[in-house]
């Protein structure tokens, strides 16, 4: 509620940073202006993620400007919810590696060009507004107030406000995936939309099995990235196999990062993560580190299955899977599906592109946030 003040007290002024002192974190409205800063200080940062950056360059540049200008609209409460997430203030892992899948395909194909293509760059474009569009949804679907540092969209302007702004978000990456005029690339895109769909329900239902948990993984995270680098493949006219070779690279990928993700929400602060801490877990969500422990502590699986819901359930899961090797196991799972990835990087020709995404699957593993 106090979110929801603050913010729209400043809704007429340019450029805001003010606290959002219910969670004394910081609440953000950007302008364009911003978004370039933004984007100067996220060069200077020394992340292993970044080392590749200048490849992208260009396709990043007027990136977030280019979203927000598909998102445009005359409502104004609609545009403030629909842009306060596109501000470059995130790692953008998911454009730059499609961006990069990109280049390196059609470097392999066209004469060793990696021009990215009109229809390649709304590909990246689409990713990342079905990816920030479910994330606007899955806040109201896990009533959570704080993402990337700041308030949530259905914190600020509340929940059902949030689930038209995630509406509108998805519409818009609808629109310009028709503009690209591919039947096959609809199909792989639309794919996402339905995987991001069933793993959401996947997660309601607890399950102790691997099985259960990787394939809402898959459908949660990997899909996203998967079915993108299968369509900028397809778009720069790679056959079958190489298609498929980086739709499996971004399986693999998209795994390994989510599997990181729920380690960090073990390892890591509320501060580092911009999110609560533990916040899986309170949710009555069971993750690799979970299963893991429970191979060592069975009374989990009955903890599992009730969602953590008795007052005590969370803290005992917190101690059984410290006096475990829950971590280390989930990190030496991710670390098979990232060198699953570099692996099938061997279908291309070698190039930095290439050179990057190799080394970036791995650097996925080992960052701390
Ligand atoms: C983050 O999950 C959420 C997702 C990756 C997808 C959520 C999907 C939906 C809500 C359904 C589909 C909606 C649209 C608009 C396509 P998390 O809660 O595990 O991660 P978090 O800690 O970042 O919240
Ligand atoms: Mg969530």
């Amino acid at each position: 509620m106090l979110c929801r003040t603050l913010i729209r007290a400043t809704s007429n002024m340019a450029s805001r940073s003010i606290r959002c002192t219910s969670h004394r974190m910081c609440l953000t409205k950007t302008t364009s202006r911003d978004i370039h800063e933004n984007r100067k200080s996220y060069k200077e940062s020394d992340s292993p993620l970044i080392t590749f950056q200048n490849l992208v360059e260009e396709d990043m540049t007027s990136f977030f400007l280019d979203i927000r200008q598909v998102l445009e609209s005359d409502v104004p409460l609609l545009k403030d919810m629909c842009f306060y997430y596109f501000d470059d203030t995130g790692k953008s892992i998911r454009p730059k590696i499609v961006f990069l899948v990109a280049r390196a395909c059609n470097r392999a194909v066209h004469n060793n060009s990696s021009y990215v293509t009109e229809e390649q760059r709304k590909v990246a474009m689409i990713a990342e507004m079905i990816h920030t569009g479910s994330l606007i949804h899955d806040d109201v679907v896990d009533m959570s107030s704080m993402r990337r540092g700041k308030c949530t969209v259905n914190e600020v302007w509340g929940e059902r406000n949030a689930i038209l702004a995630g509406n509108y978000v998805l519409s818009r990456s609808s629109h310009l995936l028709a503009s690209i005029g591919d039947t096959e690339i609809v199909k792989y895109i639309s794919t996402i939309i339905d995987d991001l769909v069933r793993g959401e329900l996947m997660q309601i239902s607890p399950s102790t099995t691997f099985e259960h948990y990787l394939r809402k993984t898959y459908r949660k995270t990997a899909s996203l990235i998967a079915n993108s680098c299968k369509s900028v493949a397809l778009l720069s006219r790679m056959d079958a196999g190489q298609v498929e070779g980086m739709y499996q690279y971004g399986r693999n990928v998209g795994i390994a990062f989510q599997l990181i993700d729920d380690l960090l929400d073990f390892s890591q602060s509320a501060e580092d993560l911009g999110k609560p801490a533990n916040a899986d877990l309170r949710l009555g969500l069971a993750t690799a580190p979970v299963l893991f422990a429970a191979e060592r502590h069975p009374f989990l699986n009955d903890l599992i299955l009730r969602r953590f819901s008795r007052p005590d359930d969370v803290e005992r899961t917190l101690n059984a899977v410290k006096d475990s090797d829950g971590l280390e196991e989930t990190r030496l799972l991710a670390r098979q599906h990232a060198t699953d990835a570099q692996r099938y990087l061997g279908i291309l020709e070698d190039s930095d592109e290439k050179e990057a995404l190799f080394s970036i699957a791995m650097a996925l593993v080992d960052r701390v946030k």
